[in-house]
């Protein structure tokens, strides 16, 4: 290990809403930070007031990347056309490819309560855009956790930790990291990340300091280099390390649909309009 990456962009994200009035923040994907290559889109959405969530994301399609879901409270109910249905339950997560196509409907399975989590759309190569779809679910019971020095804890989704804890999620074009930590106060945590990737923190509570602070519900992105060394604040810190493999290819966006071209992204809107997903 020899560059530390440091922090060179940051943003709290913006308020929208998306699915059926669903309120959330977008992180990634947004006219301030448009990716995180090979990171498309980042949303998270946090409430405890029904009429932000009960809607949910009714049936809609996606083809071209991966969409991974990370609840940190409340329950959500998946069904797609593959014929997959589950629940997510709190702290498990859900890593969907769609591939050549996924008709699906996330939907809350709660009526009132605290509604927490994380939404992360990751680009596949154009090899693997007219994959056939799949996908893996993970409750939190099956998420190994990694114990720090100082009582921290990593829990580990995809990737490595330097201490040789691996979360059961592989990806082999994108070679992806999804890290949960949490450090007391003033603690510090260090890990390689392979320069062949791009990565960013999100930090959930607390704060951190990687080069530069990095406050409560905000996103740093990382800069080059080939590990990160963290430092919590007084308060100690939990936020979601991630990072991954850059694809380096032309990315077209059509809504739900993502591509390397415009006219990939006009045959995935007829595909869909004539019923082959
Ligand atoms: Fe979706």
């Amino acid at each position: 290990m020899s560059q530390p990456r440091h922090i060179v962009q940051q943003t709290p994200g913006l308020p929208t809403s998306d699915g059926a009035g669903v309120k959330l923040t977008r992180i990634i994907g947004s006219p301030e930070i448009n990716m995180v290559d090979p990171f498309l889109l980042l949303d998270t959405f946090e409430s405890d007031q029904p009429g932000d969530y009960i809607g949910g994301f009714p049936s809609h399609p996606h083809r071209g990347f991966q969409t991974v879901t990370y609840l940190l409270e409340g329950r959500m109910r998946h069904k797609d056309s593959v014929g997959h249905e589950g629940v997510i339950e709190p702290g498990g997560v859900q890593w969907m490819s769609a591939g050549r196509g996924v008709v699906h409907s996330e939907m809350p399975e709660q009526e009132n309560g605290l509604l927490f989590g994380f939404q992360l759309w990751v680009n596949l190569p154009a090899s693997e855009k007219m994959s056939a779809p799949d996908y893996q679910e993970f409750p939190a019971a099956q998420l190994p956790v990694q114990t720090l020095e100082n009582g921290g804890t990593v829990k580990v989704i995809a990737g490595k930790t330097d201490q040789g804890t691996v979360g059961p999620v592989h990806i082999a074009a994108t070679d992806p990291l999804y890290f949960d930590v949490r450090l007391e106060a003033q603690d510090s945590f260090q890990q390689a990340i392979a320069d062949t990737h791009a990565g960013f923190v999100y930090v959930i509570e607390g704060g951190v300091t990687i080069g530069e602070d990095v406050l409560e519900k905000s996103l740093g992105v990382l800069g080059d280099g080939d590990f990160i060394d963290v430092q919590a604040g007084p308060k100690g810190a939990r936020f979601l390390l991630i990072a991954g493999k850059r694809l380096d290819e032309p990315v077209a966006r059509g809504g739900p649909f993502v591509m390397n071209t415009k006219a990939e992204i006009v045959q995935a809107f007829e595909d869909y309009n004539t019923g082959q997903f």
